[in-house]
């Protein structure tokens, strides 16, 4: 059996090879990853010299050596984690989303169909339904919720949904989709919520939260996405979509201020920043498919989550001060810099 994981040096896709040679052993497993600014070959360090894994520096984007990969591999299975991420930066530059999460996602297709994968996973995300207003607390995101992206980030990943559905009907490729919610734990990048405050409240640092803080996410610990993420392979119906979040809604403002509760760092760090273009309100996922088709639930409470998650970067301190002292620094300044 191989696993081709593309975005393999990423944060999800990282924490889900760890997961599946963890629990399969044996299964061979191919990361593709063109490391970008957000893939750190360090992060793969404890899998690189096991003789059933192999890391390929290459774009999805790049048909010629996808197709050659292909070949060479023979895959049975395909997971597509590779995407630029982040939503801030896809406001300030929207093409490189256009390019590696849509026409990405139509090369790996491409030569999945034409090298007969019996699985292809598309790793999409809630965002791609837009958002919900915070007044109405029984609203959720179903699979049949429309798609209604807000950020060039999330238009193009509903585009990418979009173009594996259309493989599904027009070519019967075997593929299934998930949408997940915010995820956190070890390795994730530290430009995103959790980690940035982590980081900027260890190094007695402004912790900038967006508008008022009110905003909304559903917070599932990496594992468990990964779990789910495995029964959809092994057992999900092709062509289908599964939403995965585990019921987790918490308001940004009480996370940065849990994190200074659990860091004994003071609430006085917190600096309210102008708010992100088109900010999302809230994110909340039904995740009732997943529950009663495959059996999925979360295993991981917020509570015991976070702390694991702190204490790993408080343990891995070398980790993520290496990315924060490199170009990381441009970044935080072009984003946080004038912010008022
Ligand atoms: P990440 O930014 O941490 O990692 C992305 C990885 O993809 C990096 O290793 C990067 O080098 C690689 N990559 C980017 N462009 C590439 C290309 N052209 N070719 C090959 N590799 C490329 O992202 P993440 O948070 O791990 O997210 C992984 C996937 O999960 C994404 O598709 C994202 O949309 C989805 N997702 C993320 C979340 C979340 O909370 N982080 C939630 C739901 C869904
Ligand atoms: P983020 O981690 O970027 O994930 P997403 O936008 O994909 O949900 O942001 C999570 C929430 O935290 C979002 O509402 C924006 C907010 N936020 C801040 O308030 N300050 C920050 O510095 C960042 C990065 C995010």
């Amino acid at each position: 059996m191989t696993l081709i994981v593309t975005g393999g040096a990423g944060f999800i896709g990282a924490n889900f090879i760890f997961y599946m040679l963890s629990i399969y052993p044996d299964m061979r497993v191919v990361c593709v990853d063109c490391l970008t600014y957000a893939g750190n070959l360090s992060t793969l360090a404890s899998v690189m010299g096991k003789a059933n894994f192999r890391f390929v520096k290459i774009s999805i984007t790049d048909q010629k050596s996808i197709g050659k990969l292909f070949e060479e591999e023979k895959p049975d299975i395909v997971v597509n984690f590779a995407a630029e991420s982040h939503v801030d930066r896809s406001i300030e530059n929207p093409s490189v989303f256009l390019e590696t999460n849509i026409i990405g996602t139509q090369v790996l297709l491409d030569a999945a169909r034409q090298w007969g994968v019996k699985r292809y996973h598309q790793v999409s995300t809630d965002e791609v339904y837009g958002d919900l207003p915070l007044d109405n607390p029984n609203l959720f995101f179903t699979e049949e919720t429309p798609l209604h992206a807000s950020s060039p980030y999330s238009a193009s990943k509903a585009s990418a949904d979009l173009l594996c559905l259309a493989y599904y009907r027009t070519f019967d490729l075997p593929l299934t989709i998930s949408r997940c919610s915010n995820n956190y734990g070890p390795y994730h990048f530290p430009e995103k919520l959790i980690p940035l405050m982590i980081a900027n409240a260890l190094n007695d640092q402004p912790l900038p939260v967006y508008g008022q803080g009110l905003n909304v996410r559903d917070w599932l610990y990496v594992e468990d996405h990964c779990a789910a993420i495995d029964l959809i392979i092994r057992k999900g119906r092709e062509g289908e979509v599964y939403n995965v979040g585990g019921h987790n809604e918490m308001r940004n403002i009480d996370i940065v201020k849990l994190i200074c509760k659990e860091l004994g760092k003071p609430e006085s760090l917190i600096t309210y920043v102008s708010d992100r273009k088109g900010h999302d309100m809230r994110y909340a996922i039904d995740p009732t498919k997943i529950h009663e088709e495959l059996g999925w639930l979360p295993k991981t409470k917020f509570s015991d989550g976070i702390r694991l998650t702190i204490k790993w970067y408080l343990d891995n301190r070398s980790w993520w001060e290496e990315i924060i002292s490199g170009e990381y620094k441009n970044y935080y300044e072009r984003m946080y810099g004038g912010r008022q």
